[in-house]
């Protein structure tokens, strides 16, 4: 037998070296390179030479007669939760879920436990980071304790597999966090990338030696440091990640892959004082408390997956005192912004380069879309020249680098879900807005960059045309 090797290997992506070196060249980390030992160390082989023989014969596509189509799954009931899993827990698949610590990981997992357990289903938890004591108080706080969901505290894989044996196969198995965990198979110690990836190879065997769906949890720092789940992403079945800003009470859960279902659902929580609860409408949600007479602010019609999500994003354009002003982005990518503030003012004669600039999406939301370009330019418009946007307007509309508003998809999903919450009109690109239907809306079609600052202008000329907010405040009083 091979003697175990000692090899070096990167923490953030599970490149081996033979060497030590300050950099990874597989991921550019700098500094992730620990010295482990048995890094290639393999499982023993599980099966027989007669039984390899068998396993290991191909099948036909064709013979398959939709048998298979339907995996079985398991819907926990959270329906913000099924609906990013496809609709439940498919049975012998393994989901990796990551997300930083304190996030709601743990929280999420035990609710969606209980309410298995309380269909029938064996379900165990198992915590390598909690005590039992300290699993049952949270449940107590989530007025679970009535729920016959089984509770370990609990880190060997091997003590683990054992237990799981005794008794009927369980339908669902959470692991609680992968990091804690360790096989004697390999020597390195816990929570590195070996051990995190020869734990979670022998709890996916197991998952689909037995049927039982295994959820891993797998914490995520914003640095990368802790040897990663993402060296796990390859070998799991789905990956959903739970985000959120710690400081807000929203949290989405997002599947960034899915081999037995969509990749663009989110489900969207609410982290109360009793546990997590779905937010079946989220716009009006991440609206609510919005003071729509203030300028700088505008409403993003966006999308998350296939969902429309309306957000407010706001804007502070303020005269700077710094030889370099001051460019602070929270929710939204900085080089967007500074591309969008680049087209502002080479396309719309735009002046802020003595200007501060602050942009914050309400609400802890991240945005990725580029069709939240539009939204972006018209709070930084509207924060600079200290006219609100009307109340009742949404925007969505991606810019291009010559000053040319383009168009986003989904447009008709959008509108919709304005409608839906009382808007009434709606600003996008000009570019295939014949061919939307516009959902009882009023649009205001824009080709360029330009004609969005000319339609600013002439709102702050002519105050009696604006409107809605000058209406709807004057009715107010
Ligand atoms: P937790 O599920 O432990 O996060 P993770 O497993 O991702 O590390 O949740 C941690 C946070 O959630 C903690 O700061 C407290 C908060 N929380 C609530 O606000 N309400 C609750 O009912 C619970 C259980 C936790
Ligand atoms: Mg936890």
């Amino acid at each position: 037998m091979a003697r175990a090797k000692q090899s070096f290997v990167c923490q953030a992506c599970g490149a081996v070296y033979q060497r030590w070196q300050g950099k990874c060249d597989a991921c550019n980390e700098w500094n992730t390179l620990v010295e482990e030992a048995g890094a290639t160390g393999q499982a023993a082989p599980l099966t027989s030479g007669g039984a390899r023989l068998k396993k290991g014969r191909p099948f036909k596509l064709e013979g398959l007669d939709g048998l298979a189509l339907d995996a079985p799954r398991l819907p926990t009931g959270i329906a913000e939760l099924d609906r990013v899993t496809g609709g439940g827990f498919v049975r012998g698949s393994v989901i990796l879920l990551g997300g930083e610590p304190g996030i709601g990981k743990s929280t999420l997992l035990i609710q969606a436990a209980a309410a298995l357990a309380h269909g029938g289903h064996r379900t165990v938890y198992i915590s390598g980071e909690e005590a039992a004591a300290q699993i049952r108080l949270r449940a107590q706080r989530l007025d679970l304790t009535h729920a016959p969901v089984e509770l370990a505290s609990e880190t060997s894989v091997e003590d683990i597999l054992a237990t799981l044996s005794l008794g009927a196969a369980p339908k669902l198995v959470i692991i609680d966090s992968i990091q804690t965990m360790w096989t004697e198979v390999v020597e390195s110690a816990p929570g590195t990338v070996t051990q995190v990836r020869a734990s979670a190879q022998a709890l996916i065997r197991y998952a689909k030696a037995t049927g039982a769906a295994v959820i891993l949890v797998g914490h995520v720092t914003k640095d990368g440091q802790i040897a990663g789940p993402r060296v796990v992403e390859h070998m799991v079945d789905a990956v959903c990640s739970f985000e959120g800003d710690s400081a807000h009470q929203f949290r989405l859960l997002r599947a960034v892959k899915n081999r037995y279902g969509a990749t663009d659902e989110v489900g969207v929580f609410e982290m109360t004082g009793a546990g997590l609860s779905e937010v079946a409408n989220p716009s009006a949600l991440f609206l609510a408390g919005r003071d729509p007479d203030q300028p700088g602010t505008a409403v993003f019609a966006g999308m998350e997956g296939t969902r429309p999500l309306l957000t407010e994003i706001q804007a502070l354009v303020t005269p700077s005192a710094l030889p370099t002003p001051r460019r602070a982005v929270v929710g939204w990518d900085q080089s967007r912004l500074s591309m969008v503030l680049a087209v502002l003012e080479a396309h719309g004669g735009i002046r802020l380069g003595q200007h501060d600039v602050y942009l914050n999406v309400a609400g802890g939301l991240k945005i990725i879309e580029p069709a939240a370009d539009l939204a972006v330019a018209s709070a930084l418009l509207s924060s600079l020249s200290g006219q609100p946007l009307p109340a009742d307007t949404v925007l969505f509309g991606e810019i291009s680098l010559a000053g040319a508003v383009r168009p986003v998809p989904h447009s008709g999903i959008r509108l919709k879900e304005a409608a839906k919450l009382g808007f009434r009109r709606a600003l996008l690109a000009e570019a295939g807005a014949k061919d939307i239907e516009m959902q009882g809306l009023a649009t205001t079609t824009l080709r360029r960059i330009g004609d969005l600052v000319s339609d600013m202008a002439v709102r702050a000329l002519d105050k009696p045309h604006l409107p809605r907010t000058g209406e709807n405040s004057r009715r107010d009083r």
